[in-house]
């Protein structure tokens, strides 16, 4: 094992020695010249960086002819090796010195093209890209939202589609209410399933309650559906809010405070408002309401005490808790603040009705 690699090592050095020695004899100060002219034309024909690049690695880099020729240098003769030496030293340091200005030069070539090229004219007006907005029955929910948690109710939701049972059997709709019929209900195939679209936010009202112990207090805004045709008064699907209140002592003065207080920041201070009796299965007594304004009654939304019967459905002791719940339309709500005269404006999305609310849209 010794041996092999000692016998390794001596023929090795041999065959540098003979390399070196072949590059020693053969070489002349001409040669050195010539190495010299070579580089020095290939450097000044480098048209780029890339290509000085290349210029570099067969001209100037350690495997080029000139540094070949530098190194033997070593197995030279001494008395030789000073004057060869200066001849080689003058070549490279022309050579290297030719390098570095092409360099360079092309250096502040390529820096001055950038600047040209990739100049951005900031002075320029920037084009406007619209952010888009929200819709306005958004903004109307956003709106009814902040007053009532300002009031101290939470935000209640539930699904929009809804079990049959809460949508109308927990509400004390019975079976044959006309409110069940095919014209009015979207009902979901199979309809053993029992559910449908639900046409009113109240059934939130029944999760709610059936979910939390009172006191309860929220306000549940939502997309609802009837099978109507979409004209300039209706549409098949819409959106109510939902109001519900729990807890003990609440009364109808407490119901007409608040829907005094909800009309009066949706539709000014002088607005007012008046209860009609009523009926709907859910509450008792119940009534619409309706608000003045701009020179008219508008009827506005149900209302009405929570039917002691609907409060023991849900668990809860009608000796012990009372409560109001109310309901709007929210179409019907914008269209009459607004002045808008036709559905098709509000459900069709287009953005140059929209863009009038101040909606975000710039
Ligand atoms: N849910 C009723 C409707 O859609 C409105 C309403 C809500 C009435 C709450 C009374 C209490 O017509």
């Amino acid at each position: 094992m010794l041996q092999a690699q000692r016998r390794s090592r001596y023929f090795t050095s041999v065959s540098q020695g003979i390399a070196r020695i072949s590059i020693i004899m053969t070489l002349t100060p001409a040669d050195i010249e010539e190495i010299a002219a070579q580089a020095l034309a290939a450097i000044a024909a480098a048209i780029d960086l890339d290509a000085l690049k290349e210029v570099r690695i067969s001209h100037v880099g350690d495997r080029s002819a000139i540094a070949k020729a530098n190194q033997a240098l070593g197995s030279m003769e001494v008395s030789a090796r000073a004057e060869f030496g200066k001849v080689i030293g003058k070549a490279r340091g022309a050579i290297n010195a030719a390098f570095e200005s092409r360099q360079s030069a092309l250096e502040s070539e390529r820096d001055a093209r950038v600047l040209v090229e990739e100049r951005v004219d900031v002075s320029i007006p920037a084009q406007r890209v619209p952010r888009g907005g929200l819709h306005p029955l958004t903004i109307l929910t956003n709106e009814i939202c902040d007053l009532f948690l300002g009031l101290g109710y939470r935000v209640a939701e539930g699904p929009e589609l809804e079990a049959e049972w809460l949508n109308f059997d927990a509400l004390n709709i019975p079976a044959d209410h006309p409110a069940r019929t095919m014209q009015d209900t979207f009902f979901i195939e199979p309809l053993d399933s029992h559910l449908v679209l639900r046409t009113h936010t109240s059934p939130v009202q029944m999760r709610t309650m059936l979910e939390e112990k009172p006191p309860i207090y929220v306000i549940c805004p939502g997309r609802t559906y009837r099978a109507d045709e979409l004209d300039a008064t209706h549409t098949p699907v819409f959106s109510q809010v939902e109001g519900l209140v729990i807890d003990k002592g609440i009364t109808m003065a407490d119901l007409k405070g608040t829907l005094d207080h909800f009309a009066r920041s949706i539709f000014g201070p002088e607005v007012k408002t008046r209860l009609r009796p009523s009926f709907f299965p859910f509450t008792e007594p119940s009534a619409e309401v309706d608000f003045y304004f701009n020179g008219r009654w508008v009827e506005w939304g149900g209302c009405g005490m929570v039917n002691p019967k609907v409060l023991r459905a849900a668990g809860i002791d009608p000796d012990m808790y009372s409560g109001f719940a109310f309901g709007m339309g929210l179409e019907r709500t914008l269209m009459v603040r607004h002045g808008i005269t036709d559905m098709h404006d509000i459900v069709e999305g287009d953005i140059r009705f929209t863009q009038n609310f101040g909606s975000g849209i710039r």
